[in-house]
């Protein structure tokens, strides 16, 4: 459920409009960061790339057992690297760069492309969706003495 998540959510609608529109707006704005805009999309490619890979492993693990989960192991560790490092740079860099130099009429059009988000889980209503699958993760995960879930 996680990775049909990330590949349906992340991947085919967050980061393309990151690209389409918040990037472009900056683009627009200044050129100071084109090498970070270029860098943060190439990492929106890589991070297909690994989805399909952590797919894999998964569907690996799934059918050989034991024997394949530290791969599957390593590269969840891999992706979640991977994307923390991903979010830092559009954190610290992107979204102050983006309060200091896009208009009004920027964040209107942002704005707008962002609020038609849809979940996968909820057609357009997308926290409740995500408070479901974050219940529904949660309750899955063992606690730590492997008794029961999390929560
Ligand atoms: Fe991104």
């Amino acid at each position: 459920m996680m990775l049909y998540y990330i590949r349906e959510y992340p991947e085919q609608v967050h980061h393309p409009k990151e690209d389409q529109y918040l990037f472009a707006r900056l683009r627009d704005r200044t050129s100071k960061l084109d090498e970070t805009l270029a860098e943060l999309e190439s990492q929106h490619t890589q991070g297909e790339a690994l989805v399909r890979e952590l797919e894999r492993a998964l569907t690996r693990y799934e059918l050989e057992g034991s024997s394949a989960f530290l791969a599957f192991r390593d590269l969840v560790e891999k992706y979640a690297k991977f994307y923390f490092s991903h979010m830092r740079l559009e954190e610290e860099v992107i979204l102050p760069a983006a309060r200091r130099l896009l208009t009004p009429e920027d964040w209107t059009v942002v704005d707008a492309a962002f609020a038609g988000n849809r979940d996968p889980f909820a057609g357009a209503d997308l926290k409740g969706g995500l408070e479901k699958l974050f219940l529904l993760i949660v309750n899955i995960i063992p606690a730590p003495d492997g008794l029961g879930p999390a929560i």
